[in-house]
């Protein structure tokens, strides 16, 4: 076993840099992009992707983009010095820890606070990195498949997820980048950008952990309550199934308080 220390970049145009020389060497870049507070699933695409690559990456980032204001943003969990050990010792190593300070322009942040309310009390669909029109501007969006499931209690979500890893995929330049498929929806809407977009990168969706009881690892399984929502739907469309005939998903969003958990198991017919 390697326990080797990661190198830790922060600046984009680093990280842009030690990725170019790593594949004008040869080597393969394999991506895994994070928001922190890593737990045995996200180590576990660490391992994933240490199959498909030489050189992994692994980015910590709260993306404020996938949150809207009166989201957990402020209070979203982290442990950067926690995650930097798990990644040494129980993931065998990985190669870099990209972990930007922001990855957004906010332009000037006078007013921000009032202008967010005021589209919130306007009915705007605002995310954390909005304000009153200065600064971020640009967003992906994967049109149908963002909506729906996990897309329809949260709006800006799939927007901000698929602009940020947009983002990292630009600055990282992976050859692959693996993600869960515990997040179902999301691992379907990058694989969808990546083809409709032309990204040169190879997405793997990683089957999720269960502990023994069947139950999807997570941090927050401690807090599942029995208060859930299920749907089955089309593993390619993410469309609601009246009658299971082609390959699907059965997907749960549970909710705790404000605590959001997620589950999935694919049907194959
Ligand atoms: O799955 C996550 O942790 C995030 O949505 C991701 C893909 C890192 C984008 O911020």
């Amino acid at each position: 076993m390697e326990n080797k220390e990661p190198l830790i970049i922060t600046d984009k145009d680093d990280m842009r840099r030690w990725s170019r020389s790593a594949r004008a060497q040869g080597k393969i870049v394999g991506f895994i992009p994070t928001m922190g507070y890593l737990h045995e699933g996200h180590l576990s695409l660490v391992q994933e992707c240490k199959q498909h690559s030489n050189l992994t990456v692994v980015s910590i980032y709260v993306n404020p983009g996938q949150f809207s204001p009166n989201e957990d943003l402020s209070t979203y969990p982290s442990d950067f010095i926690g995650d930097i050990n798990k990644l040494k010792n129980k993931a065998d190593g990985v190669d870099v820890v990209f972990h930007p300070k922001d990855l957004y322009d906010y332009g000037k942040h006078d007013g921000v606070v009032n202008a967010r309310r005021n589209d919130l009390e306007e009915g705007k669909v605002v995310s954390c990195v909005e304000n009153s029109g200065q600064g971020h501007e640009t967003w992906v969006r994967v049109e149908r498949l963002e909506k729906g499931l996990c897309g329809s209690s949260r709006p800006v979500f799939f927007r901000g997820v698929a602009t940020i890893v947009t983002k990292l995929f630009n600055i990282v330049e992976p050859d692959v980048a693996v993600f869960g498929k515990k997040d179902y929806q999301q691992w379907r809407i990058i694989e969808r950008m990546v083809r409709d977009l032309d990204f040169g990168i190879k997405i793997i969706g990683a089957e999720l952990l269960r502990d023994p009881d069947g139950l999807a690892k997570s941090s927050r399984n401690v807090h599942l309550s029995p208060e859930q929502r299920k749907k089955i739907v089309d593993q390619e469309s993410l469309e609601v199934l009246e009658e299971i005939k082609s390959p699907a998903v059965f997907c749960i969003a549970a909710w705790f308080g404000n605590v959001r958990l997620l589950d999935n198991m694919e049907i194959v017919v």
